[in-house]
């Protein structure tokens, strides 16, 4: 079957609760996909930062393909060799001590909004109300959602969870206002991803830390979308100096097997046996997958390389501007990218995948690119072609 009969099947069957492109893909291998006609992409999203070591990469495919044959599940009763393993990693890079695992990154997040209640409870004598950021995004199940500050994700799905509060991101004084007599946490993205790519600014976030020892308050991090040397650290918060109490990883953490990963130091350390939990918890082929993908990353050079290519993409960019009048500028950190254009940007990204390029209209007006780490400069180069010509028509 070639692309068009998939497609016209696919829009049969799966439920349209995403805005799907027109491709369905067959194949894929480090930055490059297929689509079922056999026509080649550069990818530049990596299943949104989900794929940092490429497609298929071989290390990740022999973990998963041997794992299948040694275990693959047992039950949330059990440890599990990998389970342990993977856990202690994560501990050994953060200096986090205690991880649960689940199986997105919704649920991450949702596990941390039922940590900071209990927190709230056990150790701030009943405070429950957690302050998140405007324009942040944590997920789509309901503690998430509501953690969410997106009206726009919300609105078809009233009531949410009670006991949020929003507050503009970069404006600590909006926070100081924010932050009342019954929050017992906080929780915030440090670049924002799906809303718009938005670098958290230094000065904010140390004043976001202040307040948080001062009340003994719960700082959670969600490095779902820059955790794992996205930004060019292991973690984001590395940019900002201080260390979260709680932070919440998916996306690349199973190497395209579904996990997420909730982190907690001592203070935060709340959950007791029958608190929370799930049948599943990423299982031992996302975890020895997660394993290969921190081999990779923790190689030496890997996170040099991704901000030395994030520059040579802004360099790029820069050099467009004069040609190129639809720039309006890009921001980002690392290898999570955006560029704002003075156009829409959906049109943008439909015209670079008919040229064979795969980028997201992260706004209406931006380009986001989340390349893999590994991507070479033949293929970032040739991507970069694309865009440009495909600007050029704007
Ligand atoms: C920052 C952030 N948090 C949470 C999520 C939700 O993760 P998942 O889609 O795995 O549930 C995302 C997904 O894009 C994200 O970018």
């Amino acid at each position: 079957m070639n692309n068009a009969s998939w497609l016209k099947l696919g829009q049969d069957v799966i439920m349209k609760n995403v805005g799907r492109l027109p491709v369905v893909f067959s194949g894929a291998s480090g930055s490059k996909l297929w689509d079922a006609d056999g026509k080649e992409y550069i990818d530049f999203l990596t299943g949104i930062s989900v794929h940092n070591f490429g497609h298929c990469h071989p290390d990740i495919t022999a973990a998963i393909t041997k794992q299948a044959e040694k275990i693959v599940h047992v039950s949330n009763y059990f440890y599990m060799e990998e389970q342990i393993e993977l856990a202690r990693e994560l501990a050994k890079l953060t200096g986090l001590k205690n991880v649960f695992f689940a199986n997105s990154g919704a649920e991450a997040n949702e596990a941390a909004v039922k940590l900071a209640r209990k927190y709230g409870k056990v150790k701030l004598g009943g405070k429950y109300e957690i302050v998140t950021a405007a324009k942040s995004f944590h997920g789509r199940t309901y503690g998430a959602l509501s953690a969410t500050g997106q009206p726009k994700y919300q609105e078809s799905f009233q009531p949410i969870v009670p006991g949020f509060k929003y507050a503009e991101y970069n404006n600590l004084d909006a926070w100081k206002e924010a932050i009342g007599e019954n929050t017992c946490a906080i929780m915030l993205e440090l670049v924002q991803g799906e809303g718009g790519v938005n670098p958290a600014k230094p000065e904010f976030i140390a004043g976001l830390v202040e307040i948080c020892q001062e009340k003994n308050l719960l700082f959670i991090v969600d490095e779902i979308q820059t955790g794992l040397g996205r930004t060019g650290r292991y973690f984001a918060y590395e940019h900002f100096g201080f260390k979260p109490d709680v932070v919440t990883l998916a996306k690349m953490l199973g190497g395209g097997i579904p996990c997420g990963a909730l982190l907690v130091n001592e203070k935060a350390n709340v959950f007791a046996p029958g608190d929370h939990s799930t049948t599943v918890g990423g299982g031992a082929l996302a975890f020895a997958a997660g394993l290969a993908g921190l081999k990779l990353l923790q190689q030496p050079g890997v996170l040099e390389e991704v901000r030395r290519k994030g520059q040579y993409i802004m360099d790029t960019w820069e050099s467009w501007k004069k040609e190129i009048p639809v720039i309006a500028g890009y921001r980002g950190l690392g290898l999570m990218l955006a560029l704002e254009l003075t156009v829409p940007s959906k049109p943008v990204m439909l015209s670079c995948l008919e040229a064979g390029l795969v980028v997201n209209a992260v706004t209406d007006t931006a380009i986001r690119i989340l390349p893999a780490f590994n991507i070479t400069i033949e293929e970032l180069n040739e991507g970069l072609a694309i865009m440009k010509e495909v600007l050029k028509e704007y």
